[in-house]
């Protein structure tokens, strides 16, 4: 009786809206992972101190990014020195850095100073489809695990262009990825000089600005640091959401993804078990004609990277590699070139970890798309999934430069 008048009593407030979920001084903490030892130890105690994961270290002499709540931080200093970790601290308090992100006023419309919320980008979406009804078609996938659209539009201002496929936001935190696309959609409608009029009207883009549509409208409204889906899968009840770049459809569960629900990278009960997922390899899979996509691409943040399969071994290079380093090394020095920001480019699991079931990967090894990227913008882990709203732009400007220099560089190799 009383449970369940708690029960409802929580979805009530659920559909209210929760509170919004508070990080005031929780830290995150840069560890270097010397040895095999040092990352046993730091994923053994992930539950006793609450540690969240936000970049992790999987190779000896790389680092890990960890945030943890106040009440461990002594405690969790005192093993890093007891077991000679390296460290240091990146951000003194997170809470400070959400604050910044959150504007105190809305403007509502998109002018990339503020990040926007999934209704106000939607009802941009709704804007450029009517104005731009010509060159811009919306489509929708379908609907999430909790019944939001997820929508995507393509824009084309001629037949028979090859095509780029973009989809950003799988990962929810990772608020930049959406406000950048988003940018980009911008430029490509007005575009502002020949180089990006050239993108627009002789390749065709497919974007889908924010895929995990259910995390990110969570993230919004409750925990500004959540990652993945809300599918509860979980059988406890306890921990919710899958990764969905653990979930496609290619080596499934290999390597680089846990069957721990409660983990950040769990790969969900099964292969495409999330609509997000399913739903997303079926539209490409019947709405888009067999090979017109010559480039796929992920984008998430952070750590300034342009990463190509292979995900899953570092023995073994795909048969494609020179073409997907030759255009990847365009992406990178056309951005450098201009701006002076760096993007290492190369295979995931050379350049930054092991991945299986990711979207690039599928993206190769199953629809055969020769160039698939999963692209990291910035920060290296100043501040990681905290940046400043100030940064859209310069971000934005950055990556769109280097769609540019990716574009001329396919274009070299006769990949469009
Ligand atoms: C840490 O380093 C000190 C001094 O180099 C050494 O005595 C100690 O055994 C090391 N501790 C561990 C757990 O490796
Ligand atoms: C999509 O197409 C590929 C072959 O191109 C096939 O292997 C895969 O099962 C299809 N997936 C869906 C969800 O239809
Ligand atoms: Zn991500």
């Amino acid at each position: 009786m009383w449970s369940r008048i708690l029960l409802f009593v929580g979805l009530f407030s659920v559909g209210l809206g929760l509170e919004q979920v508070r990080y005031d001084n929780y830290k995150v903490y840069n560890i270097k992972i010397d040895d095999v030892e040092h990352y046993q130890l730091l994923s053994s105690q992930e539950k006793a101190f609450e540690l969240n994961s936000w970049r992790e270290a999987r190779h000896p002499g790389d680092t890990s990014d960890v945030m943890l709540p106040p009440q461990y931080q002594e405690g969790f200093e005192g093993l890093l020195k007891q077991y000679n970790f390296t460290y240091k601290l990146k951000i003194d308090n997170v809470q400070t850095h959400i604050d910044a992100q959150r504007p105190k006023k809305r403007t509502g419309y998109m002018e990339w100073t503020q990040y926007h919320t999934l209704e106000e980008i939607y009802a941009w979406l709704d804007l450029i489809e009517q104005r731009y009804a010509d060159i811009v078609t919306p489509f929708t996938i379908g609907n999430s695990y909790e019944g939001r659209p997820i929508r995507g539009i393509k824009i084309s201002f001629k037949e028979g262009n090859p095509a780029v496929f973009i989809e950003s936001n799988i990962h929810a935190r990772e608020w930049i990825t959406s406000s950048t696309i988003t940018y980009f959609i911008d430029e490509l409608l007005v575009p502002r000089n020949p180089g990006i009029r050239d993108l627009a009207q002789n390749v065709d883009w497919y974007i889908i600005p924010v895929l995990n549509v259910d995390g990110f409208a969570y993230s919004h409204e409750v925990e500004r640091l959540w990652r993945k889906s809300r599918l509860p899968s979980d059988p406890t009840g306890e921990c919710i959401g899958t990764d969905l770049n653990r979930n496609f459809d290619y080596l499934w569960m290999l390597i680089g993804a846990s069957d721990d629900p409660c983990s950040e990278f769990y790969a969900g009960p099964s292969v495409e078990s999330d609509p997000e997922i399913s739903q997303l390899t079926s539209y490409i899979n019947t709405s888009i004609p067999e090979g017109t996509i010559k480039i796929y691409i992920s984008l998430h943040s952070y750590g300034q990277y342009v990463l190509s399969p292979w995900g899953h071994t570092a023995e073994e290079f795909p048969e494609h590699y020179p073409q997907m380093m030759h255009v990847a090394k365009g992406f990178s020095d056309a951005l450098f070139r201009r701006y002076g920001t760096v993007f290492h480019y190369g295979s995931s699991a050379t350049t930054l970890y092991e991945v299986s079931g990711s979207g690039k990967e599928w993206a190769y090894a199953v629809k055969g798309i020769k160039i698939p990227y999963t692209i990291e913008l910035r920060d290296t882990g100043e501040l990681g999934f905290v940046l400043p709203p100030e940064d859209i732009i310069p971000v934005a400007r950055e990556v769109t430069e280097g769609f540019v220099g990716m574009i001329a560089a396919a274009r070299e190799i006769d990949i469009l």
